[in-house]
């Protein structure tokens, strides 16, 4: 059989049609964005700027945010005209199974678990850094002691403790996943309330900290380009453009989450419509919102705060140190973010859920995967496995890793929607498109080339865990998937 056998669309469309024995549709455009501002705004704005500040480009990580969210806008774009034609659970996998054919739908599929499950994971690391920032500065105890809270593969600066499981953030990933079992309709109303909080914290850093801007901080604002070696002895391209393309690889993180919206189009009342509205409009709120707090952050503390003592929990840091009198905002900012990265976590493992659970229905996975609990009507055996999955990336490795494997991972998978665009239209040109990209195939070729760019800034070792991950998922179609595939497989029940 092919590996380029293409899942028909006819049958993926009678497949959305059949909600009796599918998911509930309970999702509407308000929920949709909802949705994906409480992906959206997480760690990466709130870990992942400081990291990318300090180690890619001091004050030039805002010109980074700018390249990243014009890479997401163009394959925002290219995401929208494919989740408003094919409204279906599993977002880009299933695009790229009728576009592209099984190979490639397995590579996508594969590559949004590290946007997804090892996302998760690097959420949950942020929130355990800020847990603890709610311990000392918030209720005046003692931090959970170092060991406990950090993985075996990292010490401190001062180099006299070392990690060796992240115990809180196995833990918010568990409680989570337990909430997601429970169901969406539940989850959407927790993260209504989040994404209200979320958004006015970001807004509150912003109009207050516009005052404790030191332009000394800002000069020079792109940096001349070197290297930098941290801590860790891990040494990154810093400063010059190199700088700013690694930085915008680093912050990309801080946008994903948009994509996430696609992968409930089962549950949306009206996806042809509300799907390019929930994608594009999160997209747009969180691109303004992220460019002025990244300019605030790095205006009110230097890049060496963010090497050394504000390396963690770095947006309450600046606060407490440079903002005198806010103690109130850093605390606030503290116990409002725990809920932030929480909702984000939800979302993802949401995602990823439902990312197996399609995969599951095509034979690409095991049965089990989609196995829907009789009463919650959710994917409850593909939660629990993820659960493992992510537990392990989120108590076994570094926050800085598992967040730069997930920004490669779902570059990759950016990329290669934009190219389902383009096919979709040469293969598929009479599809109902409720939402057309504009100008194909420049729009999508844009976003393919921003996308490799930010790539290229993450560097060879993200390059090689990237070509790692797709080896042993290979292994894993060549050795499982391609056997049982539905559509390869037609015989077989
Ligand atoms: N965009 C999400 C975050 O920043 C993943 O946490």
């Amino acid at each position: 059989m092919s590996l380029f056998v293409k899942k028909p669309l006819s049958v993926l469309m009678a497949e959305a049609g059949d909600s009796e024995k599918g998911l509930k549709k309970t999702l509407g455009a308000g929920s949709l964005i909802a949705l994906g501002i409480g992906a959206i705004i997480g760690a990466g704005l709130f870990v992942r700027t400081a990291s990318a500040a300090a180690q890619n480009a001091g004050p030039s990580v805002t010109l980074g945010f700018i390249v990243a969210a014009i890479g997401c806008a163009l394959a925002g774009l290219c995401y929208a005209e494919l989740s408003s034609s094919i409204p279906i659970a599993g977002s880009a996998y299933t695009y790229s199974y009728a576009t592209m054919g099984e190979l490639v739908a397995w590579v996508i599929g594969w590559d949004l678990i590290l946007e997804y499950a090892v996302g998760a994971a690097t959420v949950g690391i942020a929130w355990s850094e800020y847990l603890n920032n709610l311990l000392v500065n918030v209720f005046g105890m003692s931090a959970i002691p170092y060991e406990w809270c950090h993985s075996p593969f990292e010490h401190s600066v001062d180099g006299l403790s070392h990690g060796m499981i992240n115990l809180p953030a196995l833990f918010i990933v568990a409680a989570l996943t337990m909430l997601l079992i429970k169901g969406t309709q539940e989850s959407a109303i927790v993260n209504g309330i989040i994404v209200i909080t979320k958004v006015s914290i970001v807004i509150l850093i912003i109009v207050f900290g516009w005052g404790f801007i030191n332009p000394t901080n800002h000069t020079p604002y792109i940096p001349p380009a070197g290297t930098y070696t941290d801590h860790q002895g891990i040494s990154h391209n810093f400063g010059g453009i190199m700088g700013i393309l690694g930085a915008a690889g680093v912050v990309f993180f801080a946008f994903i989450g948009f994509d996430a919206v696609s992968t409930a189009a089962q549950e949306a009342k009206n996806p042809k419509r509300d799907m390019p509205i929930g994608i594009l409009g999160s997209l747009a709120i969180c691109t303004v919102l992220y460019i002025l707090f990244a300019h605030v952050l790095t205006g009110m503390a230097t890049t060496e705060d963010f090497r050394t003592n504000g390396k963690e929990a770095s947006v309450v840091f600046a606060i407490n140190k440079y903002m005198i009198g806010y103690g109130w905002l850093g605390k606030l900012v503290t116990v409002a973010i725990l809920g932030g990265f929480s909702s984000v976590i939800l979302v993802m493992l949401l995602g990823q859920s439902r990312v197996f659970y399609s995969m599951s229905k095509d034979g690409l996975l095991p049965k089990a995967f989609s196995a829907i609990h009789p009463k919650y009507q959710t994917p409850y055996k593909a939660s629990l496995f993820i659960l493992i999955l992510v537990g392990i990336f989120a108590a076994f490795v570094p926050g800085d890793i598992v967040g730069d494997m997930t920004s490669i991972g779902t570059l990759f998978a950016f990329m290669l929607v934009c190219v389902a665009v383009i096919v979709l239209r040469k293969t598929n040109p009479e599809l109902k498109r409720e939402f057309k990209t504009p100008l194909v195939p420049f729009v999508p070729i844009l976003g393919i080339i921003v996308c490799g760019a930010m790539i290229y800034g993450l560097g060879w070792t993200n390059w090689a865990r990237l070509v790692g991950w797709l080896a042993i998922g290979f292994v894993i179609y060549f050795g499982y998937s391609r056997r049982n595939s539905k559509l390869g497989n037609p015989d077989k029940k």
